[in-house]
């Protein structure tokens, strides 16, 4: 398959469809679900990814840019979009045109967003930020009464949505400041409330969340890592289990895989890559894989992670080069010129993750598949998995 491409990514519809059901499942049909496609969806692919969520029971999109959000719309997706990130005041325009949803706590962009709105006959539609305690994009609390009277000022804005984000949900079992986040969020709506206002999307689950906390569902999910099979850490699995839930079971959507482009043979002794970082203590064959650090398979896995070929592990050797890794297959004598490589995925009984590249690197899974090269060719997968 794919004999053309020397690298490539296969996304499987079937895994994510099954993920997406996962989702649908803890929130039941009137909430709505939103996949997280930022960061070229997690590194998948956005576009594909994109369609294949939407086709499979998506009902919003969110990305973090307004380019993301341009380029979805441009490709004619018309559910809703929302923007999770900053938006410049000069370009808010075009996001309003595109019927993309912002992000909104600061005032200058109210504003500027109002004026545009009366002076271009437009709507615009808004979720707040609220700051809970995350300490990067929101509005305090003490002022969002202000923000709700400044919106009030132009009808063209429509206050669609109200949001905050966990920042210690992934990191730990402890969740007491999760909660107090939590407990912030419910008393600045239940404030709102008091004076009759009800925020018809008030959202604060990112996959984590959804997962353990059933009070933080509200009216949508945002979930990102969840939908790609991975699990936000380790943490969130074993806090699942220690509240005698059955674990999500998700299936991988993503396999990154390569061709051989050159077999050799070295001597005992001889040197492999930059810096001569390895040196060989036997005869060694050598398969070269045409990836590197630039394609986003980290430099810190020089010498320390293995790839599968024909659902063996072949262990690098040397240093991940720019475009270039190396792997011993000394063992694995079937491997010949232009054989596939897995990088990431399945190969027979084995199997490389991203957990386990990202263990090995010293990072987190989202960090090892959003740094993918967008530049690798993306290809569906349409073969049936069972549910
Ligand atoms: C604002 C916001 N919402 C939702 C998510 C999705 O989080 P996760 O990938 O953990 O589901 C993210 C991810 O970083 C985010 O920044």
């Amino acid at each position: 398959m794919n004999a053309e491409y020397l690298q490539w990514i296969e996304l499987d519809r079937a895994a994510l469809s099954h993920n997406l059901k996962q989702f649908r499942a803890l929130v039941g049909p009137k909430r709505k679900v939103l996949a997280m496609v930022k960061a070229n969806a997690y590194g998948h692919g956005m576009s594909q990814v994109a369609d294949l969520a939407l086709a499979e029971g998506a009902d919003w999109l969110g990305v973090h840019s307004l380019e993301e959000g341009v380029s979805l719309s441009d490709q004619g997706i018309r559910t809703p979009i929302l923007i999770s990130g900053y938006v410049a005041l000069s370009d808010l325009e075009e996001a309003v045109v595109h019927g993309l949803r912002l992000t909104v706590y600061n005032p200058e962009a109210i504003e500027r967003l109002g004026r545009l709105c009366q002076d271009r006959r437009l709507q615009a539609y808004v979720h707040i930020k609220l700051e809970t305690g995350t300490n990067r994009q929101g509005v305090d609390p003490g002022k969002l009464g202000a923000m709700i009277e400044q919106l009030r000022l132009y009808p063209g804005i429509v206050l669609e949505g109200i949001s905050s984000h966990f920042a210690d949900i992934e990191d730990t079992t402890d969740h007491s400041y999760a909660r107090r986040q939590l407990e912030s969020f419910n008393r600045s709506l239940a404030e709102l409330e008091k004076k009759g206002l009800r925020i018809p999307l008030r959202h604060m689950s990112c996959t984590a969340a959804a997962i353990l906390f059933p009070e933080t569902h509200f009216d949508m999910l945002r979930v990102g890592i969840g939908l790609y099979w991975l699990w936000p850490s380790k943490e969130t699995y074993v806090s699942s289990l220690q509240q005698d839930r059955d674990p999500l079971e998700l299936h991988p959507v993503l396999a990154w895989k390569a061709r051989i482009a050159q077999v050799k043979s070295i001597p005992k002794g001889a040197f492999v890559g930059y810096g001569r970082s390895f040196r060989a203590t036997r005869a060694t064959r050598l398969a070269v894989i045409p990836i590197g650090y630039s394609d986003g398979y980290p430099r810190h896995l020089s010498n320390i992670a293995h790839v599968l070929i024909e659902g063996q592990r072949a262990p690098l050797r040397g240093r991940v080069a720019m475009n270039f890794i190396t792997a011993d297959i000394t063992d694995i004598p079937a491997a010949g010129l232009e054989d596939p490589v897995v990088l990431i995925g399945r190969s027979q009984a084995d199997q490389v993750s991203a957990d386990m590249l990202a263990a090995w690197a010293g990072t987190i899974n989202y960090e090892i598949v959003a740094r993918l090269s967008p530049n690798i060719p993306r290809i569906v997968k349409e073969s049936k998995a069972e549910d």
